[in-house]
């Protein structure tokens, strides 16, 4: 670009200066018409400049020549870029280009809150050797009752209840069966969590989703006992919801547990003080649980007086809305990526 003595390099940076000037200055087609025979046409002052590299210097001639290819390129383009922008101005505004207009970002994705929660869930347990385990959304009503001690004239498998898709063929409406597979498919020690969705004819409303999930804990072995499963839920709830949430366990009844319990733990929203998430009382209910009954190893044929075990069931899209304070679940449900976006 600086001058360094060769008149013929001056020369074509002078025409460079000139020539994008004379583009980017044509208001109209005519213009720039104009400024393209003057710089770009045949007898123009590209080409002229070129045949003057016969009689350049011998030395001149290499850099002088690359300078010119190079000069006539950046003006073919800059002549190009100015039809398309004059062309562009003469359209109606609603089909221009609006610069001012925010780039848009491209969509990247992460997980559902709710997978983020099942995730937490099962690294945490995963501390304490449990492993994952996936069972089937169609379920035999062998599997989603009758092996988890619930007889099938129990309110839980009435038709109005649970979606039948053929004769004892239905979609399943707990995770809990897949404590049956799982404990006909291998032998104890067996520590194993089952996240998956679950399906009841629910209303679709604020709190109530026809497909849901849940996770399902099952930990089975000689020797277990409620001491135990009290320092597993405890060491979860900690690590979960902070290291000074507080875990009650209230006496329950579920058919495949003896005692079962219900898992609360202290509000850690209002710190226990009282809020609308724990309706004032302090306490967030977070899993149902207990004890294996013994009617569930006697029903997939394992020894019931060798064995004990716990097991537990929570939803975490429940427990979800519970920490990033979600008011309605359809949220969840919703493929608003505007609204997932938050958690990504
Ligand atoms: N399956 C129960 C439900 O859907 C939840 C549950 C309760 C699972 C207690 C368990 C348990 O494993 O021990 O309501």
């Amino acid at each position: 670009m600086a001058s360094d003595g060769s008149p013929l390099r001056d020369r074509l940076e002078a025409i460079r200066a000139a020539g994008l000037t004379a583009f980017a200055a044509a208001v109209d087609e005519n213009d720039l018409e104009s400024a393209r025979v003057r710089y770009l046409g045949r007898s123009g002052e590209v080409s002229a400049a070129m045949a003057s590299l016969a009689s350049a210097a011998a030395d001149e001639r290499p850099l002088a020549g690359r300078l010119a290819n190079e000069v006539k390129r950046e003006l073919e383009n800059a002549f190009e870029n100015r039809v398309a922008e004059l062309k562009a101005e003469g359209e109606p505004p609603g089909l221009r280009p609006d610069l001012s207009l925010p780039g848009r970002r491209t969509w990247i994705g992460g997980n559902h809150p709710v997978t983020q929660v099942i995730d937490e869930i099962c690294e945490i347990f995963g501390e304490l050797g449990f492993s994952r385990a996936v069972g089937p959304e169609i379920e035999t009503d062998w599997y989603n009752f009758t092996a988890l001690n619930i007889p099938l004239d129990h309110p839980a498998a009435d038709m109005h209840d649970t979606f039948y898709l053929n004769d004892g063929v239905l979609l399943r409406t707990h995770t809990s069966p897949v404590q049956a597979r799982v404990l006909m498919g291998s032998e104890p020690p067996i520590r194993i969590l089952a996240p998956g969705l679950c399906y009841r004819r629910d209303p679709f409303d604020a709190s109530h989703a026809p497909a849901f999930e849940q996770v399902e804990g099952l930990a089975v072995d000689e020797g277990i006992d409620f001491v135990e499963f009290r320092a597993a839920i405890d060491f979860f709830v900690r690590r979960f919801f902070g290291a000074g949430v507080r875990t009650r366990f209230r006496a329950s009844y579920f058919p495949f547990t003896e005692p079962s319990a219900e898992v609360d733990v202290s509000c850690f929203l209002c710190d226990s003080s009282g809020c609308s998430a724990c309706k004032g009382t302090g306490w967030i209910e977070i899993m149902g649980s207990g004890m294996v009954d013994p009617a569930v190893f006697e029903a997939v044929g394992l020894d019931a007086e060798r064995y004990t075990g716990y097991a537990f069931g929570m939803g975490p899209a429940r427990i979800a809305m519970l920490r990033y304070r979600i008011p309605d679940i359809r949220l969840l449900y919703e493929a608003d990526t505007a609204f997932l976006e938050q958690f990504v």
